[in-house]
């Protein structure tokens, strides 16, 4: 059965497009996953990270939206067994009325989520429409969280609405699981923020834990992930096992 992911946290910085590209990155070429990235933020940092500049493309996941077309006339080939949704700032123009004018309220037919092993989609920092379109399309929510300090309101808050939005209109989004991002070791709050967030979640964190590390930072600029990035550094290490952690989920 297809998977398809949402990627978000409201809380901006928390990690979403680091997880997103380097998840889709390891699913596709590494596990030789049919692998679709969807980008939902009119930030496009998944589409610039992917090697895509906003403006180099006609159709985006805006117009597949607002015009109902079918989701391959937006399709760009980002890799092998990787296919990229391009996002560029036009999707914050998304309102109420042209979601009127929808077919459905769906991002991907159940066709098309069915042609890839998974989608991952990269959320906004924010609860709008295209954070709502993509819960109401995804199977499974995953929350990237900082371990820092303010980092948690936000995400009880989500997990608090999940309930709210499988009743209003998806029934199938499970909560897939809370992963830990830029860990500090030396810092007393990165260790409290996970000791919160295992106590109050459970088995639903991820054991893999995303260090602090500042490859993760540099690779978006080189237009690469992680994997091609550093191979051989932690920050690698552990986006390798946290994927074996999303696939063994499923
Ligand atoms: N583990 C990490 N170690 C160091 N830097 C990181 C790590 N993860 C992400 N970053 C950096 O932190 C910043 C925020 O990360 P990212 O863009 O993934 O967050 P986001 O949740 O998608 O942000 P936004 O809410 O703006 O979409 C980026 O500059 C990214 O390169
Ligand atoms: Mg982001």
């Amino acid at each position: 059965m297809a998977r398809v992911i949402a990627i978000s946290n409201q809380k901006g910085g928390a990690g979403k497009t680091t997880t997103a590209v380097n998840l889709g990155a390891r699913l596709a070429k590494f596990h030789k996953k049919r692998t679709l990235l969807m980008d939902m933020d009119p930030q496009a940092h998944c589409t610039l990270w992917s090697g895509i500049n906003p403006g180099s493309f006609s159709v985006s996941i805006y117009h597949i939206i607002t015009q109902n077309l079918p989701l391959k006339q937006c399709l760009i080939e980002a890799g092998e067994n990787l296919f990229l949704a391009p996002a560029d700032a036009r999707l914050s123009r998304l309102r109420a009325q042209d979601v009127r004018l929808m077919k459905s309220p769906f991002l991907l037919t159940r066709e098309e989520a069915d042609s890839y092993d998974f989608t991952i989609i990269d959320c906004p920092p924010a609860m709008g429409l295209p954070t709502l379109f993509a819960l109401a399309s995804a199977s499974e929510l995953i929350i990237p969280v900082q371990t820092q300090f303010l980092a948690l309101e936000r995400t009880i808050e989500l997990i608090k609405n999940l309930r709210v939005l499988r009743q209003k209109f998806n029934r199938r989004l499970r909560l897939g699981g809370i992963v830990c991002t830029m860990y500090d070791p030396r810092t007393n709050i990165s260790r409290e923020v996970v000791g919160r967030l295992q106590r109050l979640f459970g088995d639903k964190v991820f054991k893999t834990i995303i260090h602090r590390d500042v490859r993760l930072e540099e690779c978006p600029a080189h237009r690469k992930s992680i994997f091609e990035y550093s191979p051989n550094s932690n920050a690698a290490k552990q986006y390798e096992e946290f994927t074996e952690e999303v696939l063994k989920s499923g």
